[in-house]
């Protein structure tokens, strides 16, 4: 089935962002829509306001908004499932125990500094591609610059 996702290059991985688009043509997906951004606080911390009680929020908002991500909407079969297997365990130190090497494995460092970040869902798709490429204008961070 042809659907849509939201994939981000985190800070610590975009200056891989070659690799990174050789492992997403690789995997038969198309890149429809990309952007770069730097996330304010309140920004990393709406997309990931459903982690807002964890533990690691703090620290997750901290590493998201300490420079630049690449968003970027993917298009193909099974684009959600094929990207977040692209990505590997979110943990890139359990990554590094798998094969093949995954963008987490490759590019990540630890639990938090993971590279990269995939939509879970089509539900969760539907509101990230919103959040970074708005249909509307007055949302999220295309029209704050
Ligand atoms: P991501 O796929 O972007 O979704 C939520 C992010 O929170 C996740 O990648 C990690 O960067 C971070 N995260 C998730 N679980 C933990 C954890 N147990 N400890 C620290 N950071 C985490």
């Amino acid at each position: 089935k042809k659907e849509r996702t939201l994939a981000m290059i985190k800070p610590d991985a975009v200056n891989k962002m070659g690799d990174i688009l050789q492992m997403i043509r690789d995997a038969n997906l198309i890149l429809t829509k990309a952007k770069m951004t730097k996330l304010t606080w309140r920004e990393a911390a709406d997309f990931y306001t459903e982690h807002q009680t964890k533990s690691f929020f703090n620290n997750l908002v901290q590493f998201m908004t300490s420079g630049p991500v690449v968003a970027m909407e993917l298009m193909g079969d099974e684009a959600v499932s094929v990207w977040r297997r692209l990505l590997g365990p979110t943990d890139s130190g359990v990554a590094r125990k798998e094969a093949p090497p995954s963008l987490r494995a490759q590019f990540g460092t630890d639990g938090t500094r993971n590279a990269g970040h995939g939509s879970d869902s089509l539900a969760s798709a539907a509101r990230e591609l919103e959040f970074f490429f708005p249909s509307t204008a007055g949302h999220g961070p295309a029209n704050t610059a």
